[in-house]
């Protein structure tokens, strides 16, 4: 889209942790440099941010343990591990969600089968009851831009299956359903700390679980694929927890920024949803508007508004008017995007899915014998309803939490005389 002839920029940069980012977390990695101890294991004189980090999650999730991963995308992949996904099994992902999805079933040999999404954005347990088997061997629920949508219905439906779930928190961290945290839900949750995400380093991952068992599990695949011992050195013994480790473990300077990110999340995902409400308020008034629905309205993190306009048309339009009025970041930003531009998050986007490409030439997983059953699943556009129609009719605005009430006001107003110079305020 061309913002020539346009007005200057409005809107902040929207990597919401950067804007905290300050000497405390400053302080910490020089910690870690002067201590000359920057892997988390062993050191001249280990400042245990990896640890303090975990506890910290572990605290805020309630949850028995907390791994500390280089990202989300290895945290997918290590959560597949953990439960034994593998060739022959299925693994239930949603048409919105995140290449990293799809990567860590593919590459556990297994075959992501899609799952429509319904007005939350999110899983349809409709389409999910529809769609889970025996083959099914875990249900990926994937919080998107800043929320989750029927998790109770999801939860139930996957529980009654006797089918465990893994819950993406990467988008959604800070957020709640029903007053519990996201995170808490799945057999195994994950999260992301990459710099788009509510707090960050750049990069980073944390895998969540109770059970011991899939801890160690997680342990051993994070790391050399072995579990340790409390002094740190390798057990060998336990088969059970073995797997091929990935090398995925989370370094001291990266754990010494999430542990001060960590203690800045709430107060930011307060700023957010203060202008989440804004903004959605002001958008909802609109009478072409239709804002995103939620089973939770007090659970999102704030990090989006995702709003729907009567067709595909006006959509483009509103954000190319609304673009040009100034309602855009800087160059390296993406904000104020129709869905249709918002690249890998739309199941057939990519590309390597809907041509069924594999790990390597030679095409596995698709072309495993034990995968024959998913010979007949496509995955271009078309094959999740209900998600085609919401993409091609929707728009996302990111919340950058620097954003000040005025500014807001004038986004407001911009996709108010967007949508009134079209007919349809
Ligand atoms: C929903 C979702 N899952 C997983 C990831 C992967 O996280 P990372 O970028 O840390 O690998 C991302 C982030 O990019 C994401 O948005």
């Amino acid at each position: 889209m061309s913002d020539d002839d346009a007005r200057a920029p409005l809107l902040p940069y929207e990597w919401p942790g950067s804007y905290v980012l300050g000497d405390e977390e400053v302080a910490a990695v020089s910690d870690v440099l002067r201590a000359r101890s920057l892997f988390r294991f062993y050191g001249h004189d280990l400042q245990h941010y990896a640890d303090r980090f975990e506890a910290a999650y572990r605290l805020r999730l309630g949850r028995r343990h907390c791994l500390a991963v280089n990202s989300g995308t290895s945290a997918l992949a290590i959560a597949m591990g953990m439960l034994d996904v593998g060739p022959g099994d299925e693994v239930l992902v949603p048409g919105y969600l995140w290449v990293s999805c799809l990567a860590a079933v593919v590459r556990a040999g297994a075959i992501p089968r899609l799952v429509d999404i319904d007005d939350t954005f999110t899983m349809d347990p409709d389409d999910l009851a529809r769609k889970i088997t025996a083959r099914t061997k875990a249900v990926l629920v994937v919080h998107m831009s800043g929320a989750t949508g029927h998790l109770d219905r999801i939860v139930a439906v996957a529980r009654e299956r006797g089918v465990p779930i893994v819950e993406d928190v990467a988008q959604a961290n800070g957020g709640t359903f029903r007053g519990e945290p996201l995170g808490s839900f799945g057999d195994v949750a994950i999260f992301s700390f990459q710099y788009n995400k509510a707090i960050t380093a750049g990069e980073g991952g944390l895998v969540a679980c109770d059970d011991t068992a899939l801890y160690r599990r997680a342990f051993a695949l994070h790391d050399l694929g072995y579990p340790r011992d409390d002094d740190g050195r390798l057990d060998t013994d336990d088969a059970s927890a073995q797997g091929w480790g990935m090398g995925a473990r989370m370094s001291e300077p990266t754990a010494a920024v999430l542990t001060v990110q960590e203690t800045k999340l709430d107060a930011l995902v307060e700023r957010l949803r203060a202008l989440h409400a804004r903004l959605a308020g002001g958008l909802a008034s609109l009478s072409s508007a239709t804002l995103r629905a939620t089973a939770d309205p007090a659970g999102g993190n704030g990090s989006f508004v995702i709003v729907t306009w009567p067709d595909a048309a006006s959509c483009r339009e509103i954000v190319a008017r609304t673009r040009r009025a100034g309602v855009r970041p800087g160059p390296d930003g993406l904000n104020n995007v129709a869905f249709e531009d918002w690249g890998l998050h739309l199941y057939h986007h990519n590309v390597g899915l809907v041509e069924k490409r594999g790990t390597s030439t030679r095409g596995y997983p698709w072309t495993d014998p034990a995968n024959a059953f998913a010979r007949g699943y496509a995955y271009g556009r078309g094959s999740l309803p209900r998600a085609d129609d919401l993409f091609a009719r929707s728009s996302l605005l990111a919340v950058p939490p620097s954003l000040t009430e005025d500014q807001a006001d004038t986004v407001v107003e911009a996709f108010a005389e967007a949508a009134r110079s079209l007919g349809s305020a």
